[in-house]
């Protein structure tokens, strides 16, 4: 394919290589002339392992050029990546007038142009570039999106060092569009590369990066602040992160990656406070792991705002153990929201299949004594009951139960902080996260 390629940097370079090592013609565009000419001359803009040989023979074989001329690069070429820098403004949004600046450029040669053109976003953007970009193009040109362009996103998720070889291994490869035409060239285009490709939406596409970093960034501070403790205690925080990390069904996995309420019962909240005491008592400071109790109270804050936003003062409560399938009141944050609810005046009725009260004992009732000694009067093991006694409903865990009641009961207003159905389009319904 003929691509060009905007930004001769480190994504846009290491880009020109592997593209062209895999007999492709590129044309890179750069508004820096030395960048221009050091590619012209066969030479990387940037010091990578393996990036001096891709260029040197992608230019021997005629397959690489650049230029500062944007207009004559669209009408040579297909498909045209966007890879200039995104720094951070003062105020740390990103500073994207590279990106805009380049959609203004390539206007003017799909202006000219009478083949349908895909522009590919690589750099790190924010949710919303996508569309601004096909605007600029759309205004500029003439032409219509989807028709005689499309914009994707493909954020790129190589790291510095091993540049050339992530780009050939991504763990994942994302393309974010609504042109099927655009995506299949774009399959087409990377079937030389060993990945798993996701279609999915341009927003999700362009908010994935931030994501991913932002976790990465989590993952180094959470093993630093394990290592101080461990350090502190004489452990060998190394052996305890390799352990940690073996366990692929709980920790390093998809569990608990749901967006939905807080975390509650006997163990997480005790055993992240006792983490907490023994980095206290070693006279240290653990700001990531401190943080994690006041996100998760954060959490309850929003739930109960939801619920009471309507301004109907009957809530059913659906769900009020930890967690579904147990009768575990301890430190339930369904517990928490029913106490804030009766403690501002609300009317509240619990339905909980499993929480028989006669059958509560120790820990788990000296709890429930504590935080609502009234517990006897709320509760209710006829859901039904509930429904017709309330006129908000928050759901707090997944129950198979719970998934149709939204459509089934469109005069009631639900509040769902578990994601219980997928449809969540309908009018009487809203979820904590989505
Ligand atoms: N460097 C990385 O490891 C990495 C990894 C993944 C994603 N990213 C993202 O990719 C993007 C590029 O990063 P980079 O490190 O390659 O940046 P870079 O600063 O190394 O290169 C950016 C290039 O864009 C050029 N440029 C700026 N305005 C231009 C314009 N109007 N027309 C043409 N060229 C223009 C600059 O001259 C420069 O050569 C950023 O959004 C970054 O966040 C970077």
């Amino acid at each position: 394919m003929d691509i060009s390629i905007f930004g001769l940097g480190y994504v846009g370079c290491v880009s020109i290589g592997c593209l062209a090592a895999n007999s492709h013609k590129i044309i890179g565009v750069d508004i820096n002339k030395h960048k221009v000419d050091l590619i012209n001359k066969g030479k990387p803009t940037i010091i990578e392992a393996g990036i001096d040989e891709l260029i040197a023979t992608g230019s021997k074989k005629g397959l690489i050029s650049a230029t500062n001329d944007a207009r004559q690069a669209i009408l040579d070429t297909d498909i045209s990546f966007i890879c200039s820098g995104t720094p951070s403004s003062p105020t740390g949004h990103l500073n994207l007038n590279s990106i805009y600046h380049i959609a203004t450029n390539i206007s003017r040669g799909i202006k000219e142009k009478d083949r349908f053109h895909i522009v590919v976003i690589r750099s790190t953007v924010m949710p919303g570039t996508n569309r601004k970009v096909a605007e600029i193009i759309q205004k500029e040109s003439g032409k219509k999106r989807n028709e005689d362009f499309a914009v994707v996103s493909n954020p790129e998720f190589l790291r510095e060092g091993s540049a050339v070889a992530d780009y050939n291994n991504p763990a994942v490869t994302v393309l974010g569009s609504d042109s099927p035409k655009a995506l299949k060239t774009m399959n087409d285009l990377y079937s030389f590369i060993d990945t798993t490709i996701i279609e999915t939406s341009i927003e999700v596409a362009e908010i994935i990066k931030y994501i991913n970093n932002s976790f990465h960034a989590l993952k180094i501070t959470f093993a630093n602040e394990v290592g101080n403790i461990c350090k502190s205690l004489k452990i060998d925080s190394h052996e305890v992160m390799r352990v940690f990390g073996t366990d692929n069904k709980l920790n390093i996995s998809t569990a608990y990656f749901k967006p939905g309420f807080a975390y509650g019962g006997s163990c997480l909240p005790k055993d992240l406070q006792g983490l907490g005491t023994i980095a206290h008592d070693a006279y240290l400071k653990t700001p990531l792991l401190s943080s994690i109790h006041e996100s998760n109270e954060y959490q309850k804050e929003i739930a109960f705002h939801l619920v009471t936003k309507y301004n109907k003062r009957s809530i059913g409560v659906l769900g009020l153990s930890f967690k579904k399938g147990t009768d575990d009141l301890r430190y339930s944050p369904a517990v928490d929201l029913v106490e804030k609810l009766i403690g501002k005046g609300y009317t509240v009725s619990i339905y909980d299949k499993n929480v028989n009260l006669s059958n509560i004992t120790g820990t788990n009732k000296a709890y429930i004594d504590e935080h609502l000694p009234h517990l006897s009067s709320l509760i209710t093991d006829d859901l039904k009951k509930v429904i017709h006694e309330n006129e908000v409903l928050v759901i707090t865990y997944r129950e198979h139960e719970f998934e149709n009641l939204i459509a089934n009961y469109p005069e009631k207003i639900f509040v769902d902080l578990a994601k219980v159905t997928e449809d969540t389009t309908l009018i009487n319904y809203e979820g904590i996260c989505w």
